[in-house]
């Protein structure tokens, strides 16, 4: 009885299995996922939904010649353009078909194997290795052509760089795929904003801080185009005495004084010249002198006095740690990107 009950099943999870590759064939055939070719026969049907996102046969055609890979080899490289295309919802929009419905792509298919077989080594990789990628060419004078294809492909750190934008807590260091460090000081010493000039000449810095004990987190970070940064719009009014003012130049900023950031995607840049260098999470009002004391969302809040201040600035912070000015215990962090 058991046993046969037992064969049922088995059976009908046969049918299932040939039905729902059926299914898949026909799917092909009506070119709703053109790219996929072949399905592998060891696939239990339970997993199909699975497999299809990460392991279909999928075959190419670069610059002419066919080619077979897997998915996974494709998607190797998590937020890479190349992995991104392969994601079935973006295939439509991101690739070119040839006339037999193959993705196609215009490149040397000597340098794209090459490519590929790199590929199926980082596949195996762990996460935290991914990030410090290095794919190389076939040879010196393939160079230059070897690395516009990676550019095409969003295979260069500038792309599937993590994070990219806005405010981090808890950002583990390895993360920091393709971010350069350019400044480390701990809070008890003097902040120099010219920093932002001379190392940390970059199109964009991601600013954060940590302690000092646990170096393989930042407690809080930011990241935003360097104008935004070192030039951040000035706010337009500011609070003195719990009344609405406009900012004029002459305002000196002081703990009665709250002034409102505009934020730019999502993290809001301030600098009070000679007072005060920070950010909040979005447009919020932060306080000067001390150095922003606030605490509304106060884990997402950094304040650095600058060099001019560090007599009278207080306040210094990272996240909901305050007063740091004189501590040795916390680091101030910046890296960029060219
Ligand atoms: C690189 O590409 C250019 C332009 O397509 C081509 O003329 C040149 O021969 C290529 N170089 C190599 C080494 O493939
Ligand atoms: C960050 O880490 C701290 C300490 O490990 C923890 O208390 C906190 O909940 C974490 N925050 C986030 C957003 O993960
Ligand atoms: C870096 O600084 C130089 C001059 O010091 C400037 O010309 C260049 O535009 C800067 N680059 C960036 C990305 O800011
Ligand atoms: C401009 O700032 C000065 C100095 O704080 C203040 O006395 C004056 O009232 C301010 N003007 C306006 C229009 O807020």
């Amino acid at each position: 009885m058991m046993l046969s009950r037992l064969f049922v099943i088995g059976l009908l999870i046969s049918i299932y299995g040939v039905l729902s590759q059926r299914t898949i064939v026909r799917s092909v055939s009506l070119g709703e996922d053109a790219f996929i070719v072949k399905r592998e026969t060891n696939v239990l049907p339970k997993n199909n939904k699975e497999v299809e996102r990460h392991d279909d046969v999928i075959e190419l055609n670069i610059g002419g010649q066919k080619m077979t890979t897997l998915r996974s080899t494709l998607t190797a490289v998590p937020k890479s353009k190349l992995s991104l295309m392969f994601q079935k919802e973006n295939a439509k929009k991101m690739l070119s078909l040839d006339k037999q419905g193959v993705a196609f792509f215009d490149y040397n298919p000597l340098y794209f194997s090459y490519l590929l077989d790199q590929l199926r080594e980082i596949k195996r990789m762990s996460d935290q290795s991914i990030h410090n990628l290095q794919i190389s060419a076939p040879y010196m004078s393939s160079h230059v052509n070897f690395t516009h294809m990676l550019i095409d492909l969003g295979l260069t750190p500038d792309y599937f760089l993590s994070p990219t934008e806005g405010t981090h807590l808890n950002l583990t260091i390895d993360s920091l795929a393709g971010w350069k460090e350019c400044y480390r000081s701990t809070y008890n010493t003097p902040f120099d904003l010219s920093v932002l000039t001379s190392s940390c000449n970059g199109s964009r810095l991601l600013v954060g801080c940590r302690l000092a004990t646990n170096k393989k987190r930042l407690t809080l970070a930011a990241i935003g185009e360097r104008e935004d940064i070192f030039h951040p719009c000035l706010p337009k009014q500011c609070k003195v005495n719990g009344k609405f003012k406009k900012r004029n130049r002459t305002l000196t900023c002081s703990s009665r004084h709250q002034c409102i950031t505009q934020a730019k995607r999502g993290v809001g840049w301030y600098h009070v010249p000679h007072q005060t260098w920070g950010f909040v999470r979005g447009s919020l009002s932060f306080a000067v002198n001390p150095c922003d004391v606030s605490n509304l969302d106060a884990d997402y809040r950094l304040c650095w006095s600058t060099q001019e201040n560090i007599q009278q600035g207080f306040g210094d912070r990272c996240g909901s740690a305050k007063n740091l000015q004189n501590s040795n215990k916390w680091e101030r962090l910046i890296y960029y990107i060219k």
